[in-house]
């Protein structure tokens, strides 16, 4: 392939990257926008691959690569189930980041990119950047993986000085980028970049230790963000366009995300990133008020019953309807009360679930209507003239703990307020807390009943009554 044609399909794939993304803005055209991004992958492998720069003598070595990593990708995909996607994602995140930190190490040690004067800074510089993000991404998304798979706990590692001790590594990264621009060849430049590699894991495993868990959303949508800067940061350090112009949409509509995620919460973006700088020390210690009374439970029937007779109802998903996999029984029952004339809705939370967009995501599988999927802002102020709230497996995102105890670690963070409805129903299977460890005081509250059960199973069970 002539160097023409594969800047011409560098453009062409960079158009669908972009319309990639507009497509996946909305569910409705989420799957056009999928398909111009697989599209646009397909051409960008291929023009590479068949470009001016890879020589034929290459094509083992990359048909090697091709084979190993599609077999892994292949077995990983099917054989992850739904609930572990967001971990998939964390641990995809720091794959981009250590192929950054290995392109850096590489690109460093390669004659054929050996430069002078100027040149050589600038490739230099975007060494050492691309190695400094490429790690912290692999770092702080291992760690991710591990909180968001239940391997490391969810509280925040608040070291004694924390702030003080994050400010120390930058500056040793700056110190060692300096002697690592004046050295005078490659064994005497590798010491400063292997210190720097050191420092910067740590930063990372700091970094997302110190967030609590309420605050995970933010970082993962952060280390998304990051691990588009480590693709970029590869592009500039490979001299190719493409990558570049790849990682910096991922990079910035991750860092959009990251806004909306802030923003969803309530949080400032650099007070997450330092680690619950800034927050109360009873917030940061995660001790919140012990609710106190006694809660009410009910049987299926009994639900159905409530269900039959309301006209307006409002259902909660969260992150329990993904583990029980009720989506489909969920779509089933609202058909039902639909076609006995009642106003169903779902109300979305923000950061229901555990990753951006994952309630919408199981919904419009179970195909639930787009049209009454709607956001908590569309929503939040419909409670007070709604019957029933059917809250199936969430448990923060409906904890009135976040408005009124400023004491716990999810103070301030905007809830569904479902409290305010006739009568709330929560279904899970016990009295246990949520991802961010906290008491939910609405369990105890007098208008709301406990459906106690796994709710895949509870919710079929209420279908049969609903039915009979
Ligand atoms: P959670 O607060 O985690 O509550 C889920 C509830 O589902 C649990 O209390 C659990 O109670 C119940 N559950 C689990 N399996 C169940 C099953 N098979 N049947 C019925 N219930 C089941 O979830 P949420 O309300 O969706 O809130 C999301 C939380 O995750 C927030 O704290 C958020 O910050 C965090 N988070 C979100 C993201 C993103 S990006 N969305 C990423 C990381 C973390 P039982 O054990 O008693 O059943």
């Amino acid at each position: 392939m002539s160097a023409n044609l594969a800047t011409v399909s560098y453009i062409g794939a960079t158009i669908l990257f972009i319309l990639s993304l507009g497509g996946l803005s909305h569910p409705e055209t989420s799957r056009r926008g999928n398909f111009y991004g697989m599209a646009g992958m397909a051409i960008a492998v291929l023009a590479t691959v068949f470009g001016p720069r890879v020589t034929p003598s290459g094509y083992a070595w990359i048909i090697i690569a091709l084979v190993v990593g599609g077999s892994i990708g292949l077995y990983a995909a099917k054989k992850v189930k739904m609930t572990e996607m967001p971990e998939l994602v964390a641990l995809m995140h720091s794959f981009v980041g250590l192929a950054a930190a290995l392109v850096g190490f590489a690109s460093y040690v390669d004659p054929a990119l050996h430069f002078e004067g100027i040149e050589k800074i600038i490739h230099e510089v975007e060494i050492y950047i691309g190695i400094l993000i490429g790690v912290v991404t692999f770092a702080g998304s291992l760690i991710a993986f591990g909180k968001l798979n239940g391997k490391i706990g969810g509280k925040p590692l608040l070291l004694p000085a924390r702030h003080w001790l994050n400010l120390a590594m930058l500056l040793l990264v700056v110190w060692y980028g300096r002697e690592f621009i004046n050295a005078k060849d490659i064994s005497e430049g590798m010491t400063p970049l292997i210190i720097m590699t050191i420092i910067s894991i740590l930063f990372g495993f700091h970094m997302v230790m110190a967030i609590g868990g309420a605050d995970m959303p933010v970082v993962v949508s952060m280390l998304n963000s990051y691990s588009g800067w480590a693709a970029s940061a590869t592009g500039f350090m490979l001299n190719n366009d493409l990558l570049i112009v790849t990682g910096a949409l991922v990079g910035s509509s991750g860092a959009i995300l990251s806004y909306i995620m802030c923003k969803a919460m309530n949080r400032h973006f650099i007070s997450v990133i330092a680690g619950g700088f800034g927050a109360a020390p009873a917030a940061a210690s995660g001790a919140a008020a012990q609710p106190e009374g006694e809660v009410t439970p009910l049987s299926s029937a009994e639900t159905a019953e409530l269900l039959r007779e309301a006209k307006s109802v409002v259902i909660v998903p969260g992150y329990g309807m993904a583990v029980a996999q009720a989506q489909h029984t969920v779509n089933e029952i609202v058909q039902t009360l639909r076609a006995k004339g009642a106003n169903v809705r779902f109300a979305i939370h923000p950061v229901a679930g555990r990753m951006p967009g994952h309630m919408n995501v199981l919904l419009a599988e179970a195909k639930v209507p787009y049209d009454i999927v709607l956001e908590m802002d569309e929503i939040n102020e419909d409670f007070p003239d709604t019957d029933v709230v059917m809250v199936i497996g969430a448990n923060d995102i409906v904890n009135p703990g976040a408005e009124d105890d400023p004491s716990s670690p999810i103070a301030g963070m905007p809830v569904l307020q479902v409290w305010k409805a006739q009568t709330s129903i929560v279904m899970k299977r016990s009295m246990a807390s949520g991802y961010a460890g906290v008491d939910n005081p609405l369990f105890y509250k007098e208008n709301n009943r406990m459906l106690f059960g796994d709710a895949k199973k509870m919710l079929d069970e209420v279908l049969v009554a609903l039915k009979a």
